[in-house]
């Protein structure tokens, strides 16, 4: 059997012969054994330094995720024009501090917020993704498309200025008020070349109302269809002959 084992000395252990070196001897073999107790045991907490209970941890970590979805959701991007009441904000350093707000101006800051991530600063869009705003019918023609795009979305494929895209625009219903809605729509139809009449925040409104169970977003094959509205009856003007061929 000894044959078996590795070679070993075979001088018999040293006893410890001093006190000292006897000492760390049993410390190196019952270190462990010693801490074992002292580890299972806890020290009793002292008074006011108590564990945190865990639904106390839970109850913090629900409304630390509760406060953080709050404020993604109505801070408005800590933007002036959304949380600041004064309507001076929106006018703009230097404009007439009295006075409605010029819709133009509104519109401008408005399109910058909101739409220039994906229809560009000058409405030119991206090749194969947003279409342009730009010189498009859909923004300078039928004012109620226009309305229903902004207040629903629009989705599936669209021709604008002779290419087609397919993508997904979002609503603005809920997030803008019909007197921004029509801010931005009268800026679009006016900026960058384009020239249509404004669009009413009462306009909006209208429409709004007319389709209060629409969720989904248009398609533009539905928007085709729409009729513009009944235009306002025009001031009296001498009649000209009608030489556009607008009406197809
Ligand atoms: C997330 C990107 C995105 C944002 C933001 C966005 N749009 Fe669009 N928009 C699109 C896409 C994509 C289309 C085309 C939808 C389709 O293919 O049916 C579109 C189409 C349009 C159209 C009709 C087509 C055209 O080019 O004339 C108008 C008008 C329009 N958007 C206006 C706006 C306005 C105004 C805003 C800001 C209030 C805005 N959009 C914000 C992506 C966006």
């Amino acid at each position: 059997m000894a044959d078996a084992l590795p070679p070993t000395d075979d001088t018999p252990r040293e006893r410890p012969t001093t006190l000292a070196a006897q000492d760390r001897t049993t410390e190196q073999l019952d270190v462990r054994e010693l801490h074992e107790p002292i580890i299972r045991e806890r020290a009793d907490p002292r008074d006011g330094y108590e564990p945190v209970p865990m639904w106390l941890v839970t109850l913090f970590g629900v409304l630390l995720f509760w406060s953080g979805f709050y404020l993604s959701r109505h801070a408005g991007d800590f933007r002036a024009d959304v949380l600041d009441e004064d309507p001076a904000v929106l006018r703009g350093a230097g404009a007439a501090a009295e006075g409605p707000v010029d819709p133009v101006v509104l519109g401008e800051k408005l399109y910058k917020a909101n739409c220039t991530s994906c229809h560009q600063r000058a409405g030119q869009g991206v090749p194969n993704q947003y279409p342009p705003l730009a010189g498009s019918s859909w923004v300078t023609g039928n004012e109620e498309r226009l309305r229903l795009i902004l207040l629903h979305g629009l989705q599936g494929p669209i021709e604008v200025l002779g290419k087609r895209y397919e993508g997904n625009m979002p609503a603005f219903g809920q997030r803008l008020s019909d007197e921004r809605i029509a801010a931005v729509t009268t800026y679009i139809r006016q900026a960058w070349g384009n020239a249509a009449e404004p669009i009413t925040p009462g306009s909006v409104a209208l429409s709004r109302d007319a389709n209060q169970k629409r969720r989904e977003p248009w398609t533009a094959a539905e928007l085709e269809n729409v009729k513009p509205p009944p235009a306002p009856t025009p001031p009296a003007e001498p009649a000209e002959p009608d030489t556009t061929d607008e009406g197809k």
